[in-house]
């Protein structure tokens, strides 16, 4: 078996090759990645000398570069996690993502129906649905849910999914498609609320919450998500989406006050700023299907996750405080510097 995975070098994709490598012996595993700001080579140092596994540095959108790797590797199966993934910074210049997330998405697919494909494996995400109001707990994302994205990150990754299902009726393509809840745990790009918060606080530096941090997230670890999507592309059922998520709903406000706890740092910390344009409210998931249909259900508990992500971050400073060091002051200084109070 062989697998493409492209975005291995950022947050999931990196943890799920962690997760195949370690779990299939006979398995090949090739990472696929641009290395954009949220490609991280020394993420993959734990597994470059594995003779399983083979690092390529493509971007996605290459189309005369994926065909060649496609006809010198003839995989069996892709796992396309490759995509801008940070709702702010769709917020601040759209272009890129659609064209990595939905022109990247079309070559893969057109790479596997020109080569063939056992499998092609679309990691989508809940932020598709739109929200949910506040005042309605009763309501879940199902995968009838319609389609009503908020942002253009979310618009990019809907047109994507869309595309792929298209592929699945016009021709006839293999694909599944997962759309999982927000994650945390390790290798997770300190941009993002958990690790960003982690980051600052120890630093002693402002938590800077959007608005009231009144907005609810439903929040998965990592691996429970890679298990997920290792099982639907063994036993799935072409042409099917799949919700990823475990009932885990958190307020931001309450995820801070958390992080500070377990951090011995003041609540004092945390600063109001102004909100994200076109906030989504809450997003919640129902498992269901992937439940019923596959025995998936999320394994670590939150009180657990967390204070395992917590550890991670303190064990591994070098990681985060590279990247901190690197451009990533300027993007900070940009979203941040000016930004007013809520
Ligand atoms: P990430 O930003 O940490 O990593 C993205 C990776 O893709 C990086 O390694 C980057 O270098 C690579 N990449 C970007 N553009 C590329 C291109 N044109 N060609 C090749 N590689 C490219 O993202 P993540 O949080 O690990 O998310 C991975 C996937 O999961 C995304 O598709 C995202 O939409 C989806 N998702 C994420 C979450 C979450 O909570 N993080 C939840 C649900 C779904
Ligand atoms: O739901 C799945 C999605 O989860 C994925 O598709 C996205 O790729 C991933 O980035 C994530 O999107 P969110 O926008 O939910 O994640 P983020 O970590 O950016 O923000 C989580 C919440 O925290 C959100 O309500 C905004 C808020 N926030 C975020 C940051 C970075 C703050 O209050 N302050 C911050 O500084």
């Amino acid at each position: 078996m062989t697998i493409i995975v492209t975005g291995g070098a950022g947050f999931i994709g990196s943890n799920f090759l962690f997760h195949m490598l370690g779990k299939y012996e006979n398995y090949r595993m090739i990472c696929v990645d641009k290395l954009t700001y949220a490609g991280n080579l020394s993420t993959l140092e734990p597994i470059m000398d594995n003779k399983n596994f083979r690092f390529v540095k493509l971007d996605i959108c290459d189309r005369e570069g994926v065909y060649s790797l496609f006809q010198e590797e003839k995989p069996d199966m892709v796992v396309n996690f490759a995509a801008e993934s940070h709702v702010d910074r769709s917020i601040e210049d759209p272009e890129i993502f659609l064209k990595t997330n939905i022109m990247g998405t079309a070559v893969l697919m057109d790479a596997c129906r020109k080569y063939g494909i056992k499998r092609y494996h679309q990691v989508s995400t809940d932020e598709v649905y739109g929200d949910l109001p506040l005042d309605r707990p009763d309501l879940f994302f199902t995968e009838q849910t319609p389609i009503h994205t908020s942002s253009p990150y979310s618009s990019s990754k809907a047109g994507a999914d869309l595309l792929v299902l298209a592929y699945h009726r016009t021709y006839g393509l293999p694909v599944t498609v997962s759309r999982c809840s927000n994650n945390y745990g390790p290798y997770h790009f300190p941009e993002k609320l958990i690790p960003l918060m982690i980051a600052n606080a120890l630093a002693d530096k402002p938590l800077p919450v959007y608005g009231k941090g009144e907005n609810v997230r439903d929040w998965l670890y990592v691996e429970d998500h890679c298990k997920a999507i290792d099982l639907i592309i063994h036993k799935g059922r072409e042409g099917e989406v799949y919700n990823v998520g475990g009932h885990n709903e958190m307020k931001n406000i309450d995820i801070v006050k958390l992080i500070c706890k377990e951090l011995n740092k003041p609540e004092s910390l945390i600063t109001f700023v102004a909100d994200r344009k076109g906030h989504d409210m809450r997003y919640a998931i129902d498992p269901t299907k992937i439940h019923s249909e596959l025995g998936w259900l999320p394994e670590t508990k939150f009180e657990d996750g967390i204070k395992k992500t917590i550890r991670w971050y303190l064990d591994n400073k070098k990681w985060w405080e590279d990247i901190i060091s690197r451009d990533y002051q300027s993007y900070y200084e940009k979203m941040y510097g000016n930004r007013g109070e809520a």
